[in-house]
């Protein structure tokens, strides 16, 4: 599905105007669609319906309350990386028993929080955390269910830095590691051994790695369920890449299915995913103002009212967005689409022929559901952008445009 299709010559989400939106709301100002949300979702299910996985939405792609219920009124299960990702998961209304909590770097608060709220299990990348775990579960008097991270040394063929499965990445353990940590944290205090879980990479856009990746720890899995009777899941994490450039190829969810269903199903293990740009990448644009257009002697800048601090993606990882008229006026412009922001690393497209624009013209950031709002800053002391979702001739804003108080709010 695309929910962003232009109409008599103006850019709607669903069956509403992206103009109207902007008049109402302002800009910059992102806009999902929930139809998309829930096309996306249901695509993924039915895919691998053979195996009825627990799809839980990974909640650091794009952690509005208004995204996560979408899911959790389909029936999804919540990857969570922060006491804070848990605390606006519970709120969005979560059951904490569909809820993975992943991260190298948990502390005792958050891991005490999640063990209190009674999470499915935690996701464990060194033995000082299941240490940590054992002894916070003691403390409270709770079972710390547990899953190692195994890292299997497997190459995504992403950007670096959204790459985590190979053996220079901080994350997981090597399998014969990971068997030996197995071992030793079954006799600790307060910890059961839930699972096994991996996360090759985010963006990833063939489904060889996630068919080598399952085959390097198979064996090490059906060892683990042959000895422990609670070694039940198998999180294979998220990483399905999307289509952001018109003549890319994503990796289509029956192809995923097809490279890890039959392993999967040999196992007959509880199947965890945790997908997130899959689900909201391409179900959400930014929308922008155009404020001036300067020329220099080398080149055009459009100069937008959107800027790194709204979408950093193209800064952080040169990452390409496709760049559409609200309102096709017809020809292009050769140059960079930049922000605001004092830097010259401040850019939404560079070197590109971008949709003819005058000052005053609206501009959509396509593609921009993930790790878009998600990683938005308040650099420049520029307050946060307004959320709007779209679900049929229906908008309704789902997170308030901050203000210049809300920038100052907290400090003393
Ligand atoms: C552990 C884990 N699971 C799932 C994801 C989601 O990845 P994606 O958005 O590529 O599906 C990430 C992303 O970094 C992750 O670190």
């Amino acid at each position: 599905m695309n929910a962003f299709t232009h109409r008599n010559g103006v850019l709607h989400a669903e069956n509403v105007s992206v103009e109207e939106l902007a008049g109402r709301y302002g800009t910059p100002l992102y806009v999902y669609s929930r139809n998309h949300l829930r096309a996306q979702y249901r695509a993924l299910a039915d895919a691998m319906r053979e195996v009825a996985p627990l799809i839980c939405y990974s909640v650091k792609a794009n952690s509005n309350a208004a995204v996560m219920r979408t899911f959790l009124e389909e029936g999804a299960g919540l990857d969570i990386v922060s006491g804070g990702e848990l605390f606006r998961g519970l709120r969005a209304g979560a059951d904490p028993g569909r809820i993975v909590f992943a991260g190298v770097g948990k502390t005792r608060d958050e891991i005490v929080y999640a063990l209190r709220e009674g999470i499915r299990f935690f996701t464990v990348e060194s033995e000082p955390e299941a240490e940590r775990i054992s002894r916070c579960a003691a403390e409270t008097g709770t079972t710390g269910r547990i899953a190692f991270r195994v890292n299997p040394d497997v190459d995504p063929r992403t950007h670096k830095y959204i790459s985590t499965g190979k053996k220079e990445n901080k994350f997981g353990l090597d399998p014969a590691r990971a068997a030996r940590a197995y071992a030793w944290a079954a006799g600790l205090p307060g910890i059961e051994i839930a699972g096994l879980h991996m996360h090759i990479g985010s963006q990833i856009l063939s489904a060889e790695p996630f068919a080598a990746a399952l085959g390097r720890v198979a064996g090490l899995c059906a060892e683990l369920r042959d000895r422990h009777a609670t070694f039940r899941a198998l999180d294979i994490g998220g990483g399905i890449g999307i289509r952001y450039s018109p003549d890319a190829v994503p990796l289509a969810p029956g192809d995923f299915a097809r490279a890890v269903t039959p392993t999967l199903r040999a196992l007959g293990l509880d199947v965890v995913l945790e997908p997130g740009r899959f689900l909201v990448g391409n179900a959400g644009i930014l929308v922008c103002r155009v404020q001036y257009i300067k020329e220099n002697a080398v080149k055009k800048f459009v100069i937008a009212d959107a800027a790194m601090n709204d979408l950093i993606r193209p800064s952080l990882y040169e990452a390409y967005h496709e760049i559409t008229a609200v309102r096709a006026r017809g020809g292009t412009i050769k140059g960079d689409l930049v922000g605001p922001v004092c830097e010259s690393g401040d850019f939404l497209a560079v070197e590109r022929d971008l949709p003819a624009v005058a000052e005053g013209d609206l501009l959509a950031v396509r593609s921009a559901g993930a790790y878009g709002f998600a990683m938005s800053s308040n650099y420049n002391s520029r307050p946060r952008a307004a959320e709007v979702m779209v679900e049929d001739d229906r908008a309704e804003l789902v997170r308030a445009r901050e203000t210049w108080e809300d920038l100052v709010r907290g400090e003393v």
